[in-house]
């Protein structure tokens, strides 16, 4: 008898698992803090201009042409890409004009034929085996001829270098900038090139660059009155009502531009705020909160970081945060890192080290990522010397294989 109870308790809706959850969470919707999330509404950066000029060429002017955007990590790139490609698709819709927006991001192109396997994935093609690379960018141009304009976002275009070599890597762009012309297309194929390399386009061949018609747009960090636009937005349309004010918004902010001004970190810094004020049971996310999820965010953000890297990447990095791990001084000597750790390390893992020229490179590429700064210092006793210090806690970084 009391077992039949107790079943019908569970049965009531009043007893679910969800019950206390339900009751005690301050979020309103969780996924508006996800990394992918496109809002319905952006903060506009005025910087953000030219992305708009450039989809509404192609839908007026059918004008075929590259548009280069690079700025730091967290600066709203990708983001205005494709925020505003969604727009463009809207509008075009609208006016019954044939818009294709692809979109790629280069970390998962491991070579020329992925890319191109990619490019057709967009248009909901799956590439049978057996097909040659030309085979490939034939059913491209085919597909191609059904929309008036293809726009291709190519998002964190540095890492098509550094996987596939310079070489092919302009040879893809020299082939999607030419077939317009050589194939009697009338669709026109432009690109956004979407990079935190500031030289970027200097990995740009010339042919490359006069055939794609670049125009750069270079954007800086957020401004903290920007991150906090930005996070009113997110905590508007995630966060119930009374749990959160403008003043802690503005300390999420603060808080950021400590770090690194990313606008990643601020929308995470803010989630971790609001899930640690919820699992102490209290409502209001306050600064003490914001201060306590500050660290978690920042290794969150960090260990994020060292998943995007390649192996090369890796294992420079690997032998740098040794050195660390063993010198007092902040400053690392990059020439001896090279010399007594890096070249040592390489071997114990059974790969072959790379030259110093290379090794060089990737320790500028790590720079890019914010993860060491690296510069020359004049020697007392004459010539230069080549430094770096870290931006990370070395002791982050493990790798076991
Ligand atoms: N102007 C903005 N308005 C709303 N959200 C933004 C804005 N800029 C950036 N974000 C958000 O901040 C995060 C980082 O932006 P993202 O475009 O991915 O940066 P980047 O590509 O420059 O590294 C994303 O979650 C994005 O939605
Ligand atoms: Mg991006």
């Amino acid at each position: 008898m009391a077992l039949n109870t107790e079943i019908a308790e569970k049965d009531t809706p009043d007893q679910t698992p969800f019950k206390d959850l339900e009751k005690r969470t301050i979020f309103k919707n969780l996924s508006v803090f996800d990394t992918d999330y496109i809002p319905d509404e952006i903060f506009v950066r005025r910087e953000f201009q030219p992305v708009v000029r450039f989809y509404f060429d192609c839908l007026k002017f059918v004008l075929q042409q590259a548009l280069v955007i690079i700025g730091p990590t967290g600066s709203g790139k990708t983001l205005a890409a494709r925020y505003y490609g969604r727009e463009a698709l809207q509008y075009a819709a609208k006016r019954g004009i044939s818009l294709k927006i692809v979109y790629i991001n280069s970390r998962e192109i491991a070579s020329p034929y992925v890319f191109w396997q990619e490019i057709l994935r967009n248009f909901d093609l799956v590439t049978p085996k057996g097909l040659s690379i030309s085979d490939l960018v034939q059913r491209f141009i085919e597909v191609s001829r059904g929309a008036r304009h293809v726009v291709i976002i190519l998002d964190e275009v540095e890492k098509l270098f550094t996987t596939l070599g310079h070489d092919k890597a302009n040879n893809i762009l020299y082939i999607l900038s030419r077939l317009r012309s050589n194939h009697n297309l009338e669709t026109a194929i432009s690109m956004i090139l979407v990079s935190n390399n500031a030289h970027l386009v200097d990995s740009l061949e010339s042919p490359v660059r006069s055939s794609l018609n670049v125009q750069t747009l270079a954007i800086g960090s957020y401004s903290p009155d920007e991150l906090t636009g930005i996070l009113e937005n997110r905590a508007g349309k995630g966060l119930k009502e009374n749990t959160w004010n403008p003043g802690i918004l503005r300390c999420v902010a603060a808080k950021t531009v400590q770090f690194n001004s990313d606008a990643r970190f601020a929308i995470r810094l803010l989630k971790n705020a609001a899930l640690g004020v919820e699992s102490e049971g209290r409502e209001m996310i306050t600064q003490e909160a914001v201060n306590k999820a500050f660290i978690a965010t920042k290794t969150e953000i960090e260990r994020d970081l060292l998943a995007r890297l390649g192996t090369s990447q890796l294992m420079v990095l690997a032998a740098i945060s040794r050195a660390a791990q063993g010198q007092k001084d902040r400053l690392i000597k990059v020439g001896q890192v090279y010399k007594n750790i890096y070249r040592s390390f390489c071997e114990s893992q059974g790969r072959k080290p790379l030259v110093y020229s290379q090794f060089l490179s990737i320790v500028s590429g790590l720079q890019n990522y914010d993860l060491v700064n690296n510069f020359v210092e004049r020697r007392r006793t004459g010539g230069f010397i080549r430094l770096l210090e870290i931006n990370f806690a070395p002791e982050s970084l493990k790798i076991t294989s």
